[in-house]
């Protein structure tokens, strides 16, 4: 399965990027045409870390004795053998599959086919100008998901930003969950006036504008309007930290550069309220078991579904630490 790794600006041209994902050390650089590659940063020779060389005719050379990889992991040159020996075939370093799009490196985990695209989210209308914050936190995936997905923190972490207001009834929650892997929440919450909680068949969803996606294993989009959204996605590093990648996403004049320029200026107040939540996030052991869910926190439930059955990640973020 495809898992959002990175952002595809910080992978430059001509310089290595060496960073820790799903308990891997990985390496990225770009080759000639500016494709996105991904090695185990271990170089197979002697484990010197891959990232500390350079891009070398679009393959990355290891930094100790000059040995150069493509990014399927073959070795294209053993200096040492000379140019007339051939390259022994157990010389191989270990490619991760990589896919890049809406701006966004995508890693392969498990098995099956990674032929196919990412899914992302298709109702972004065309809102192409964005900009983009993110930050590591010392917490599992996750704590960091399930954060996002919470439609009834806003009233106490949020009291004086996007919470204002008191709403601390919740209806439902509504959710609209479109298959295995993605559903849609209709958050709607109300002054407590002693009424008792709507369920969910008694909204009328139409009414509500704003709606947060989830698409597993994790990439979160906020609807605030048609020319406004929050997208973010969480980065696994290991068990017990994450990078969360938050973008504000708007159309102001229809001009893309001044549209990023609107949206840098009020990136600010979204990293205040994203430190709203690292506040508490953070206090959360990483232990899910024992968790006492209520009603409210169905969303929360539907992912954790979602990830407990996800043997492969489990696996991987689990695992001992990996070179
Ligand atoms: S350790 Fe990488 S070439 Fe020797
Ligand atoms: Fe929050």
């Amino acid at each position: 399965m495809w898992i959002a790794a990175l952002s595809s600006s910080e992978v430059g041209r001509d310089r290595p990027l060496g960073v820790r994902r799903l308990n891997m050390n990985l390496v990225f650089w770009r080759d000639k045409s500016g494709r996105v590659n991904a090695l185990l940063d271990d170089c197979p020779h002697r484990h010197a870390k891959l990232s500390l060389g350079k891009v070398i005719n679009g393959n990355i050379q290891c930094p100790y004795h000059g040995f150069e990889f493509d990014g399927l992991g073959r070795t294209v040159k053993v200096p040492a053998l000379g140019k007339s020996s051939e390259i022994p075939k157990y010389l191989r370093a270990i490619s991760i599959p990589v896919y890049e799009a809406h701006g966004i490196i995508w890693l392969w985990y498990g098995s099956g086919d990674p032929s196919k695209a990412p899914r992302f989210f298709d109702d972004l209308d065309g809102l192409i100008a964005y900009s983009e914050y993110s930050e590591t936190w010392s917490v599992s995936l996750p704590r960091a998901v399930e954060n996002q997905l919470d439609v009834f923190h806003l009233p106490f972490v949020h009291y004086n930003t996007i919470g204002r207001g008191g709403k601390t009834l919740v209806h439902g929650p509504l959710v609209k969950v479109l298959d295995d892997y993605s559903f849609i929440i209709y958050p709607f919450n109300e002054v407590d006036r002693g009424q008792k909680p709507l369920r969910s068949n008694q909204i009328d969803a139409s009414k509500l504008r704003n709606y947060l996606w989830f698409i597993y294993p994790n990439v979160w989009e906020n609807y605030i309007s048609r020319n406004m959204r929050i997208i973010a996605f969480f980065a696994p590093i290991d068990s017990g930290s994450t990078r969360i990648y938050v973008r504000l996403y708007m159309r102001v004049t229809g001009a893309r550069a001044i549209d990023r320029a609107i949206t840098k200026l009020l990136m600010p107040f979204n990293i205040y309220v994203l430190h709203q939540d690292s506040r508490v996030v953070l206090t959360q052991s990483n232990d899910i078991t024992h968790d006492k869910l209520i009603h409210a926190d169905y969303p929360i439930a539907l992912y954790r579904r979602m990830y407990l059955r996800d043997k492969e990640l489990n696996k991987l973020l689990n695992s001992a630490v990996k070179p």
